[in-house]
């Protein structure tokens, strides 16, 4: 069992401590906003919030995460898309939408610690790989949030 405070609320998902935080999010919290593609800590599918950081939920536990406080997809913005989510429609940066929920995050986590990054900036914060080829765009739109 872990207790973490999940978007906003504080919660108790009754899997072993050791389950990636990956599975205590989807199976044990019933979020399934945050994907799994590699579960080796390669793609970024499964990116999410750890205490405003971005971090690959397939790589740390459920004990590691206890009394932290992760932000999924869901959580990002409670009322309105995230200014992020709407640089992406913008751009027309989304094609089969499975990267995209990691990527709003890792984006979201960078353009709070630095509202105007550069393209390098950007680049090394957003090694996720999106199959679809909108790279390109999804990169435009993190500017373009920024
Ligand atoms: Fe975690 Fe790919 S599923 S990085």
């Amino acid at each position: 069992m872990a207790r973490l405070t999940l978007n906003d609320h504080p919660v108790e998902i009754r899997m072993d401590p050791q389950t990636p935080l990956l599975w205590g999010l989807r199976d044990g919290a019933n979020l399934t906003g945050t994907k799994y593609g590699c579960g080796t800590g390669d793609c970024g599918a499964c990116t999410v919030m750890v205490d405003g950081a971005a971090l690959r939920s397939c790589l740390v536990t459920l004990g590691e995460c206890e009394g932290r406080f992760v932000t999924t997809i869901e959580g990002l913005s409670q009322d309105r898309s995230h200014p992020v989510q709407q640089a992406m429609v913008a751009e027309q940066a989304i094609q089969c939408g499975f990267c995209t929920p990691g990527v709003v995050i890792a984006a979201a986590a960078l353009l709070a610690r630095n509202a105007n990054p550069s393209e390098a900036e950007i680049g090394a914060a957003l090694p996720n790989l999106c199959r679809c080829g909108v790279h390109p765009r999804l990169l435009a739109a993190v500017q373009r949030a920024g």
